[in-house]
């Protein structure tokens, strides 16, 4: 079987985190989302993936995922102009999966099972398409499933009217019958190949459509807020596999002096400086972090930033080589692109 990562797209909704390269770069605890991807499909034992990168810095994706050697798999990368649809990102991978099965899996998605389970049961099924299911508050953000005595009936786009909870997350089991009914489709209302008419149009055409429903955590980080949730569920699910009781996790040669707190869970990477502060918890700081007196909870730091400030940082995703210094103490939220300044 084969694999393909979806890492186009335009990521507005987390600009300014997205003004400097793709969504699916931007880590969490401390590692690319979408390489929580790729390591999902290598661990289910697919290794020859293609890599769709867009219109939004795809040198910064070649340039950290290279061949893919270092990460154990084989990577052939695909280019897709603009992001016209996960469909239409599919299509260009025809002569990639030749006669495979293949398992396409949205880049900006992470699951807390991994895959193996899945890929197990679609390499030995006779369908053309399997997908997996989680129950979620807002169906109308998703594609939804009409489903009845456990047969889906309908498949439909970020419905007003929602027909069940159930959607439809990003991870599609195909087979190459999916590239001629691609060639039927029309662009969405938002202008877009849709994979969920894709489905439909399948099992218009007398195949049926396998589902599983998926057990642990699954999370789509398409917000700010949704990439903190990932963050936090993360860092608890590393807790609990690594079994480590007061979930800290702390990289190589990081200086913590005694005035300081660590409130878990909470990961810190290699060459960080933390002196009196207080960090934690769902917390995760980059490698080569400065941080002086301050309060973070609930947040992401990213790489070489320098934090010195009494401000009490909440709910915030700070990138790459910010700075923040001030006196001021009160209670802050931020979303800060790379290289941001704040002088108070
Ligand atoms: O997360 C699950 C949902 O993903 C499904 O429930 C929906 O049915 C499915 O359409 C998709 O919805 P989103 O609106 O969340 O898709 P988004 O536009 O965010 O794109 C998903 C990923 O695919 C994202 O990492 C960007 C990438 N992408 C997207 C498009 C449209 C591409 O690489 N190329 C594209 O043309």
């Amino acid at each position: 079987m084969k694999g393909i990562i979806l890492h186009g797209g335009h990521g507005t909704r987390l600009r300014p985190l997205t003004h400097t390269g793709p969504k699916q770069l931007i880590k969490i605890a401390n590692k690319p989302m979408s390489q929580y991807v790729l390591e999902d499909l290598r661990d289910a034992g697919i290794i020859d993936i293609a890599i769709i990168i867009g219109d939004v810095y795809p040198e910064k994706v070649k340039e950290f995922y290279g061949n893919g050697k270092k990460f154990g798999v084989n990577l052939t990368y695909i280019y897709q102009n603009k992001p016209h649809g996960i469909a239409h990102a599919i299509s260009l991978c025809k002569d990639f999966i030749g006669e495979n099965k293949f398992v396409v899996y949205l880049g900006d998605n992470i699951l807390r099972t991994g895959l193996l389970s899945y890929v197990q049961k679609f390499e030995s099924s006779s369908k053309e398409a399997q997908i997996l299911l989680a129950e979620v508050e807002n169906p109308s953000a998703f594609g939804v499933v009409k489903i009845k005595d456990n047969k889906i009936l309908h498949i439909i786009e970020k419905p007003k009217e929602p027909p069940s909870n159930f959607a439809v997350i990003g991870v599609y089991f195909l087979t190459p019958k999916i590239f001629k009914i691609i060639k039927q489709l029309k662009p969405s209302w938002r202008g877009e190949l849709e994979i969920t008419e894709a489905l439909q149009l399948l099992m218009d055409s007398g195949f049926e459509l396998d589902h599983d429903y998926v057990t642990g955590w699954w999370k789509d980080t398409g917000t700010p807020n949704d990439i903190l949730h990932a963050n936090k569920l993360i860092l608890e699910s590393m807790s609990i596999e690594i079994k480590n009781t007061d979930g800290i996790f702390i990289g190589k040669n990081c200086i913590i002096d005694s005035e300081s707190k660590i409130i878990g869970p909470v990961i810190i990477d290699d060459n960080c400086v933390i002196s009196s502060s207080i960090i934690g918890p769902y917390v995760s700081i980059g490698k080569n972090s400065f941080l002086k007196n301050c309060q973070i909870k609930n947040s992401i730091i990213m790489d070489n930033c320098i934090i010195d400030t009494p401000i009490k940082i909440i709910n915030s995703i700070i990138a790459d080589e910010t700075e923040i210094n001030s006196s001021e103490s009160k209670e802050s939220t931020y979303l800060l692109g790379e290289r941001s300044k704040i002088m108070l």
